[in-house]
C-alpha cells in the first residue's frame, strides 16, 4: 500500500446525535483509543458559564443558550488530537454545521438511534433536560422526540458517518468509528 492510501484520523473528532444517542460517553472512549483529548460541548459551557446548562435555559432562556453554544463551538474547533461531543442541538442552529461539515480538519460522525431508543433512555433523565422535562404523557413524549428528530435529521445528516447504535454497547460502536477511520 502506498502511503498516501493509509487513512488517518483528521485531528478533530466531531460526534453529533440526537439527545441520549451516547456522544458523551462513546466520545470519551473514542478520546482514549485514539490517544486523543476529550472535549463536552456541554460540560465546556457549564465551566465557562459557571453554571449547569440547564440553569443556563432557566435563567437566561434558550436563546442565549444558543449564542454561547455557537461561540464555544468555534473555541472548541481550533483545538488539536481531540474528540468533541456536541450537544443534541448544536448542529441545528447558527451556521453551526456548515462550520464542522466546511472545517477540513473535522471528521464528524453521527450515532443514529431509534425514536424508542432515545425514548426510552431519555425517559429516565427526563428532569435534567430542559427541552423534554415538561412533557408528562408516555405517548407525548415519544410523539415529540420523533418529531424533534425528523426535524433535526436534517442536519445531523449531513455528518461525515453514520453509525447505527441500536442494541450496541459502547465498545461495539466505538469499533464502527474506527473502522470507518482506518
Ligand atoms: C440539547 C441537548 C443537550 C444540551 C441542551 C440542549 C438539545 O445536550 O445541549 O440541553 O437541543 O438537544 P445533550 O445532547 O448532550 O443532552
Amino acid at each position: 500500500m502506498f502511503i498516501n492510501q493509509i487513512k488517518a484520523p483528521k485531528s478533530l473528532m466531531v460526534l453529533i446525535g440526537y439527545m441520549g444517542s451516547g456522544k458523551s460517553t462513546v466520545g470519551l472512549q473514542l478520546s482514549k483509543i485514539l490517544n486523543f483529548g476529550f472535549v463536552d460541548l456541554d460540560q465546556y459551557i457549564s465551566e465557562k458559564e459557571g453554571i449547569p446548562v440547564s440553569e443556563i435555559f432557566n435563567k437566561k432562556g434558550e436563546i442565549y443558550f444558543r449564542k454561547k453554544e455557537s461561540l464555544y463551538l468555534k473555541e472548541v474547533l481550533l483545538l488539536e488530537k481531540t474528540v468533541i461531543a456536541l450537544g443534541g442541538g448544536t448542529p441545528c442552529y447558527a451556521n453551526n454545521m456548515d462550520l464542522i461539515s466546511q472545517n477540513e480538519h473535522v471528521t464528524s460522525v453521527y450515532l443514529k438511534a431509534s425514536i424508542q431508543l432515545l425514548s426510552n433512555r431519555l425517559k429516565m433523565e427526563q428532569m435534567h433536560r430542559p427541552l423534554i422535562s415538561h412533557i408528562k404523557d408516555p405517548e407525548a413524549f415519544v410523539e415529540f422526540v420523533g418529531k424533534h428528530l425528523f426535524e433535526r435529521s436534517h442536519f445531523y445528516n449531513q455528518a461525515d458517518f453514520t453509525i447505527s447504535i441500536d442494541g450496541k454497547e459502547t465498545e461495539e460502536i466505538v469499533s464502527d468509528i474506527e473502522r470507518q477511520l482506518f
